[in-house]
């Protein structure tokens, strides 16, 4: 699998006709150092397929799938990428790029079926074999033990929605641990509660697929009292803990006062929400108002909430323009009190993305200059662009704008450690194409092709770049 010659790549957006993506690979990636920590992430639900295997329980996403018109064209996770068979070789692809790490989620009803009682032995020993094999293969494992899977039986009492599923997480993470944490050094709690609130609570369009606008915001609550609990419990076992949150800059569309109220709103609902109670102990005024006016918050649950974090991951893909609400829409579906616009002039990926490079530094060093001596160090956990990425006739998937992508956003992560921002860790989104939540298999964010009739692999142009990137940095030369 020798790499192609690469050379300077300028993308452009054949499908939307937006401005190329003009950006120069041809200059070396700058120096990272030899402790900065390069991977790859994927997620349970989204490659491992064996949805009945080996007493597997149903979770949220098995439902959701196979409800009519939720998921594009109707695909499922039934079957993935199969991962949960072809994990060895899945392992040796990620352990070719010559990373040092390699983030994984652990499907909760795979290990406790039923989300609260009786361990599943089977279910366990998969994570144990996939752990000893990421040892043998030098990949330090970065397990996210909830990447929205909840199981089935939990969301049936209500899932985030009920106070009590935060103290079965914690039990969760501990039996877990318990089990694994011998050999695995970190953990992260949760992948992005604010998308999982927000999509799967507030807005429908992913599982559990409530329509609940503001009254989601418990879900919130709950997935960071859940947050607190598990990461005590996995201190008390020895492990490092981190939360990955979804973050994205926010601008507003004008100076206009009723903008800047409104970019304010959006940035405390998708970035703050997430990010004071866990750095500070402290949720932003207009939340205390609301959780507390619910009754959500109890005595305790912030000091929970904050506990010891050893990282921060987070995860970019593109910025927020934000506006108000057009005069007029107070009635319409959702009544929400900021709108979100479309960032023209820039190039947009093949899901129609916005491709903002610069927005990854900027959130990085605004999240340093918002919290200070409070923020732990940080890991990239996910940054990455989907493509149609076709294996052309001689087998090879050319996708220099993945290539693009990444050399400018790992540039992006140079450029805010230099400005002084403690940056530790870099994992593209993803290794594998796999399912991509309600748009099923057809938007593809891998760095190897993975042809979903046959189940074969094919390492991208991409897969061969970061290789080589990585090399480099190990080799010292860059
Ligand atoms: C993130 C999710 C991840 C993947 C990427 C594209 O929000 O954490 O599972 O779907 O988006």
């Amino acid at each position: 699998m020798a790499p192609e010659a690469l050379p300077t790549f300028t993308t452009s957006d054949a499908t939307t006709g937006v401005p190329a993506f003009d950006h120069d690979c041809g200059e070396p990636l700058p120096a990272f150092g030899s402790d900065f920590r390069w991977g790859t992430a994927t997620a349970a639900y989204q490659i491992e397929g064996a949805a009945d295997s080996d007493g597997r329980g149903p979770s949220i996403w098995d439902t959701f799938s196979h409800q009519p018109g939720r998921i594009r064209e109707g695909h499922t996770g039934d079957v993935a990428c199969d991962h949960y068979h072809r994990w060895e070789e899945d392992l040796t692809l990620a352990a070719g790029l010559g990373l040092d790490s390699y983030r994984f989620s652990i499907a909760w009803s795979r290990v406790q079926p039923d989300g609260q009682s009786a361990v599943n032995p089977a279910g366990l020993n998969f994570y144990d074999r996939l752990v000893d094999r990421m040892l043998e293969l030098g990949l330090s494992p970065f397990p996210t033990l909830f990447h929205w899977d909840l199981p089935q039986a939990l969301e049936d009492r209500g899932g985030w929605l009920n106070r009590d599923t935060a103290y079965r997480f914690a039990d969760y993470a501990a039996l877990v641990a318990d089990r694994l944490g011998d050999r695995v050094p970190q953990w992260i709690t949760l992948n992005e509660p604010f998308i999982h609130m927000a999509f799967g609570y507030a807005l429908g369009v992913h599982a559990p697929g409530h329509e609940l606008y503001f009254g989601a915001l418990p879900a919130g609550h709950h997935q960071l009292l859940g947050h607190g609990l598990a990461a005590a419990a996995l201190a008390e076992r020895g492990g490092a803990v981190l939360l990955t949150n979804n973050c994205t800059p926010v601008t507003p569309a004008s100076d206009r006062p009723e903008d800047l109220a409104a970019a304010a709103v959006y940035d405390t609902l998708h970035n703050r929400f997430f990010l004071d109670p866990v750095l500070t102990g402290r949720y932003p005024e207009l939340l205390e108002e609301m959780l507390t006016a619910s009754g959500t918050i109890h005595d305790g649950d912030l000091k929970t909430i904050a506990a010891p974090l050893d990282g921060l991951g987070i995860n970019y893909y593109t910025p927020t323009l934000v506006s108000a609400p057009p005069a007029g829409s107070e009635d319409s579906a959702p009544p929400l009190p900021f709108l979100q616009l479309p960032i023209d002039g820039v190039p947009h990926t093949g899901f129609g993305w916005p491709v903002v490079p610069s927005g990854l530094r900027d959130l990085l060093v605004g999240l340093r200059d918002r919290y200070g001596a409070d923020l732990p160090p940080i890991y990239v956990t996910e940054n990455g662009c989907a493509y149609p990425d076709p294996v052309e006739d001689d087998g090879q998937v050319r996708d220099q704008e993945r290539i693009a992508f990444l050399d400018a956003h790992v540039r992006a992560v140079r450029e805010a450690i230099t400005a002084g921002v403690d940056v530790r860790g870099y994992f593209v989104w993803s290794l594998l194409d796999n399912f991509e939540w309600a748009e099923g298999y057809t938007q593809r964010f891998g760095l190897v092709h993975v042809d979903f009739e046959t189940q074969v692999r094919t390492p991208k142009a991409s897969y061969h770049w970061y290789a080589e990137q990585v090399r480099a940095q190990r080799a010292g030369t860059r």
